[in-house]
């Protein structure tokens, strides 16, 4: 009997961390599903990653429209399988940074379309096939969940949503055999990350490969073991339950 690779769908997957865990659960042996809005940056990654001999399916697209999420989850569909969904992309809103006072209703929205209503949404559609495989779902969370940073609220705002659906999720997802984690990666020197400190230098803030050892670990526990927990994978120790 022939078992088909295990599939990943990582949405922001063209650069930054995304680009990061694509060339990490290649490696580990999935085929990928990576989005993003740009066309140009991920037929890149993309390329660069079937030259090592893994399949892409490099899909443009926006994390906020309904249209483009259902056309990946067909393409998930046409591979047969999706074993980890990793809602990633994320908008930042407003750069500069404005406080919570001054923060237009539009770019909150559109903060919470990209950070929080697209990722519940790609959880939606994609369940029947993480009900299958009992697949996991990695959140992408980020301090700025956890602390009122000023200027940082919109996105803190939704990413500290974002935690709390994982945690829900992990819950009620649990009997179907999906295990769901929420991750705070620390601060690393992206695309994203300038945009939050622009004109300044963040030359001092490691690259998403960092993260690694992080990814490695995570991959290797069962799921049920892990599944409801925040990590943060520049941490000093992660833990599962006993
Ligand atoms: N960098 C940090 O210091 C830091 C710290 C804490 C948490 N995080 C989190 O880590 C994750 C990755 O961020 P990063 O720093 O790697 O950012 P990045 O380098 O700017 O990459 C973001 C990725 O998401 C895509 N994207 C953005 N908006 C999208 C949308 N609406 N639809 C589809 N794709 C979209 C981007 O491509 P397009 O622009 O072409 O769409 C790109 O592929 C995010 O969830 C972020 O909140 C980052």
């Amino acid at each position: 009997m022939t078992h088909s690779p295990p599939v990943a769908l990582i949405t922001g997957g063209s650069r930054g961390l995304g680009a990061t865990l694509a060339t990490f659960l290649g490696a580990e042996g999935f085929h990928l599903v990576l989005t993003a809005r740009d066309p140009g940056p991920l037929t890149a990654t993309a390329t660069r990653l079937r030259a090592r001999g893994v399949r892409v399916e490099a899909l443009p697209g926006d994390v906020a429209r309904e249209e483009d999420r259902r056309r990946w989850m067909e393409a998930v569909g046409s591979l047969g399988r999706l074993d980890l969904l990793v809602n990633n992309a994320s908008a930042l809103g407003p750069s500069p940074r404005v406080p919570l006072r001054d923060l237009p209703v539009e770019s909150f929205r559109e903060i919470l379309e990209v950070n929080l209503v697209g990722p519940l949404r790609l959880i939606q559609l994609a369940h029947p096939f993480l009900a299958a495989s009992h697949g996991r779902i990695w959140n992408i969370s980020s301090d700025a969940a956890r602390e009122g940073y000023a200027g940082w609220g919109g996105y803190g705002g939704s990413k500290a949503a974002l935690d709390l659906l994982s945690k829900t999720l992990a819950e009620e997802l649990r009997d179907d055999g999906i295990s769901v984690v929420s991750v705070d990666p620390g601060d690393m020197r992206t695309a994203l990350h300038q945009a939050a400190y622009p004109g300044e230098s963040i030359d001092d803030r490691p690259l998403p490969e960092v993260t690694l050892p992080f990814w490695a670990w995570l991959l290797g526990q069962p799921g049920d073991r892990v599944s409801g927990e925040r990590y943060r994978a520049q941490g000093d120790r992660w833990e599962v339950r006993p």
